[in-house]
């Protein structure tokens, strides 16, 4: 039987999960109702959904869905909410002994709040297993067998099992050392998968901090589950549909598909040397260092590392300059990765870069013969930001902006 899954992830990166849940064997579609960070799919069984919530890098969590419906914006919707969560039989799903709990998402305006949800959607479990079953489910807040999640966002209302837990997946579990403005593995391995790299061709982060982009291309060059290093922290686990299932020996065939030889042309560089050290940490404890060459290095020393023409791509988060360091330093760091870009990619060189100021970069592009490609509008933390796919203009559109047509 086919059921029903819902993927959250990041705003804005939708059609990127799409594509990497197709790799995994998920046929998915992105923002259904148009709801951002919200991608659709269907898994033959539960626990190929357990699979994928291990494997992908792309997401934040994996929802197996047992309601949706329409709630209202105010204090009735969580009448709608009631009826919606006690439609579903949740004998199913939960053994007498289980324990289990509500965690709620909500976004958009309504005349309730998120504990308001969860008081009520967990009372409407308590209630249905009374009356089907006879026994008051129990409620644990800490360490519940299933974790149900009821998110809102707008008028639309999901119930469904949570599969991945407390953690999102953008916690991977090898960061030893933590950048104060570290792009979340999640969007790292966005940004990777948006610029269709592969192994052999040479990738450079020239500010990478601790080294969340060039580590993620590293693991996803391997084909290392998103999971591997956190292999214990899964919600999944501990479901009373798989009391029966040896999941040490699942993850083992699950990560079976990782290959540790792959070498792939890796470069970091920051100008920091504790930054440095760090993601020489970060690189360890992922067990990917001996792929990444890591070097202190100001961004505009890049050519005298690669030769001219010699850098296939650039994935790069530069500074915003919002949480540290000025914003005149932000800014000479976006024109600094334009310039040396423009002398280090070959021709049909990329550069994917997230930024808050792309309009520091949109003056840069045409003058040096670049243009955007392609561009997702992101949340970076809570910083609206934009992850823009820049490339070499063709002959042909060069020729076409001197002829003017
Ligand atoms: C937003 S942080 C990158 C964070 C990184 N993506 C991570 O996940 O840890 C920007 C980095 O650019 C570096 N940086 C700033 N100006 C630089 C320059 N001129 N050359 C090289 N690195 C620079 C900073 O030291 C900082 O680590």
């Amino acid at each position: 039987m086919a059921h029903k899954v819902l993927f959250t992830t990041s705003r804005g990166i939708e059609d990127i999960v799409v594509q990497e849940l197709r790799s995994l064997g998920v046929e998915a579609k992105p923002r259904l109702f148009g709801l951002d960070g919200w991608v659709w799919g269907f898994v033959d069984e539960p626990i190929n959904l357990a699979r994928v919530c291990y494997q992908s890098r792309t997401i934040y969590r994996g929802l197996l869905v047992l309601a949706e419906g329409e709630v209202r914006r105010t204090q009735e919707g969580l009448d709608d909410i009631y009826q919606i969560v006690k439609s579903v039989d949740w004998t199913e799903w939960l053994t007498p002994e289980a324990t289990f709990c509500v965690r709620t998402t909500r976004s958009g305006r309504h005349q309730y709040q998120s504990p308001d949800i969860e008081r009520t959607s967990g009372q409407a479990v308590i209630d249905r297993i009374m009356e089907q079953r006879g026994n008051r489910q129990k409620v644990n807040l800490t360490y519940p067998d299933v974790m149900l999640r009821v998110d809102v966002t707008g008028e639309k209302c999901v119930v469904g099992i949570d599969f991945v837990g407390e953690e999102a997946m953008h916690r991977r579990a090898y960061r030893a050392y933590d950048h104060p403005a570290a792009i979340n593995a999640v969007l790292a391995a966005a940004m990777v998968w948006a610029s269709g790299w592969k192994p052999e061709e040479q990738l450079v982060d020239p500010m990478c901090g601790g080294g969340t982009i060039v580590i993620e291309a590293a693991l996803i060059a391997r084909k290392v589950p998103a999971g591997f290093f956190r292999k214990e922290n899964f919600a999944f686990r501990s479901l009373p549909c798989f009391a029966n299932s040896d999941f040490e020996e699942l993850m083992f065939q699950w990560d079976t598909g990782a290959d540790w030889s792959v070498s792939a042309k890796l470069f970091g560089s920051d100008v920091s040397p504790k930054h440095i050290a760090g993601a020489q940490l970060n690189a360890e404890r992922a067990l990917v260092a001996d792929t990444i060459n890591w070097q202190v290095l100001d961004i505009a020393d890049l050519p005298q590392i690669f030769p001219k023409g010699s850098v296939q791509l650039i994935v790069v988060n530069p500074p915003f300059g919002v949480r540290s360091g000025s914003v005149a330093r932000a800014k000479e760091a976006h024109r600094l990765l334009i310039q040396v870009a423009d002398e280090v990619l070959s021709e049909d060189g990329k550069i994917v870069v997230i930024t808050h100021h792309p309009e520091w970069l949109e003056i840069l592009i045409p003058v040096l013969d670049f243009s955007v490609k392609q561009r997702y509008s992101v949340l970076h933390g809570d910083l609206p930001a934009e992850i823009l796919v820049i490339c070499r203009k063709t002959s042909s559109e060069q020729s076409s902006e001197v002829h003017g047509s």
